[in-house]
C-alpha cells in the first residue's frame, strides 16, 4: 500500500505549447496521447503513485478540456484548477497556485515525463531541486552547487558554469518561503513586464539562506516537440508490457498500443504506433505515429505522424502533423 503524503503537488499546464503547433492550437499540449495515455496521465500517475493525494492544476485557455480529462480519469484525486490568464513563465504559474497550497508542495512541470521515483522527493525532509548533467546546458536553467548544496541558479546561461540542468521537479517542505521569493519576484517583473521564472525565486531564496539541495534524476522524456513526442512515444511504448493484438484482416507489428474502442481495419500497424480511443484506421499502412483519439485514416501511408484528435486524414501517402479536426484529403495522383 502506498503511504499518503502530506504534500499538495502544484502541476503547471497553462504554457501556450507554440512548438507543438497545431496541435496546440484548439488542444492542450498536455492532452495528447504518448504511448498508452496522455503526457498528463503519465504524470498524474508518478504522482499519486508516491502517495500524493492533492494536485493543483494551473491551467490555461483549455481548463476545461484539463478538467474533464482529469475528473473523470482520477475520481478520487483532490484536484483543484486554477487559472493563470496569461502565460506569464512558470514561476508566476506556480505563484497563482498561492492560495491553495499550505504545507509542503511538490511542483511537477505538466509537460516532462521524468525518468524518477517521485518518492525520493517528498521523504526525508529538506528542499530538493531535480537536476541532470546535460550536452548544452545553455538551453536551460542551471544550477551551480557545492556538496550537494545548491549556491547558484540561472536561467539557460550564455555562458554555464555548470552542466546540471533543472529537470522540472522540485520539492519544498515548507512552501511559505518559496511563495515570499515568488511574491518579490512577481513585483519586481510587474514594473519590468519580463518572463516570471521560478529560477530567479529560487535564487532569491538561496541569498535568504534557504538550503536547497539537488537531486540527481536518470532522465527525461521531452513532449514539447513533434519529434521528442515521437521519441518518447517509442521509449514508452518499449516499456508496455508485450500483449499480442489481433485484429482480423490487419496486421500488428508491435510495440504498439490500440486503446479500447480504436477501429483498426485491412491495415498493417506498427511498429511504435499509438492509437487513441475511438480512432479509425482503414487500408492504411502506419508507423512510427501517434494518432490521437476519434481521428479517422483512410487509405494513407503515414510514417513520423501526429495527428490530432477528430483529425481526418485520406488517401495520401507522407509524414503529417495535423491539429485537432483538421480534414485533409487528396486528389489521385496527389500523393
Ligand atoms: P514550457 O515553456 O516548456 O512549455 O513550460 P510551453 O510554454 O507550454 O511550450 P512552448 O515553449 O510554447 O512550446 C513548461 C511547463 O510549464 C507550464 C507549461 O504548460 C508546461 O507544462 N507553464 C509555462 C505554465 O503553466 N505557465 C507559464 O506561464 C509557462
Amino acid at each position: 500500500m502506498t503511504m499518503k503524503s502530506q504534500f499538495t503537488a502544484v502541476v503547471p499546464v497553462a504554457g501556450s505549447g507554440t512548438r507543438l503547433r497545431p496541435h496546440t492550437h484548439s488542444f492542450p499540449k498536455v492532452l495528447l496521447t504518448v504511448g498508452s495515455k496522455p503526457i498528463l496521465g503519465h504524470i498524474t500517475d508518478q504522482l499519486t503513485g508516491a502517495g500524493i493525494r492533492k494536485i493543483v492544476f494551473v491551467v490555461g485557455q483549455f481548463g476545461e478540456k484539463i478538467q474533464a480529462y482529469v475528473s473523470k480519469a482520477y475520481p478520487r484525486l483532490e484536484a483543484v484548477y486554477v487559472r493563470q490568464e496569461q502565460p506569464l513563465g512558470l514561476g508566476h504559474a506556480v505563484w497563482t497556485a498561492r492560495e491553495h497550497v499550505s504545507g509542503p508542495m511538490l511542483v511537477l512541470l505538466g509537460d516532462t515525463i521524468l525518468d524518477a521515483d517521485i518518492k525520493r522527493f517528498i521523504i526525508g525532509g529538506g528542499n530538493k531541486i531535480g537536476v541532470r548533467v546535460v550536452d548544452d546546458p545553455r538551453r536551460f536553467g542551471v544550477v551551480e552547487q557545492k556538496r550537494g548544496i545548491i549556491t547558484k541558479l540561472v536561467e539557460k546561461p550564455a555562458h554555464p558554469r555548470s552542466n546540471l540542468a533543472i529537470v522540472g521537479v522540485y520539492s519544498f517542505q515548507d512552501s511559505r518561503p518559496v511563495f515570499r521569493s515568488l511574491d518579490r519576484i512577481v513585483a519586481r517583473a510587474a514594473a519590468s513586464h519580463g518572463e516570471i521564472q521560478l529560477t530567479d525565486a529560487l535564487m532569491d531564496m538561496v541569498r535568504g539562506c534557504s538550503i536547497l539541495k539537488v537531486l540527481p534524476v536518470a532522465g527525461w522524456y521531452d513532449c514539447g516537440k513533434p519529434d521528442a513526442l515521437l521519441a518518447t512515444n517509442r521509449h514508452l511504448l518499449d516499456k508496455l508490457p508485450g500483449k499480442t493484438l489481433k485484429f482480423q484482416g490487419s496486421l500488428i507489428i508491435p510495440p504498439v498500443y490500440i486503446a479500447p474502442g480504436a477501429k483498426i481495419e485491412r491495415s498493417i500497424i506498427g511498429p511504435y504506433v499509438s492509437v487513441g480511443a475511438g480512432a479509425s484506421i482503414c487500408s492504411s499502412v502506419v508507423r512510427d505515429s501517434i494518432i490521437n483519439e476519434k481521428a479517422v485514416i483512410e487509405n494513407a501511408i503515414l510514417d513520423q505522424s501526429l495527428v490530432g484528435p477528430s483529425a481526418v486524414f485520406r488517401d495520401g501517402m507522407q509524414r503529417v502533423n495535423i491539429g485537432e479536426s483538421s480534414e485533409i484529403s487528396l486528389e489521385d495522383g496527389q500523393l
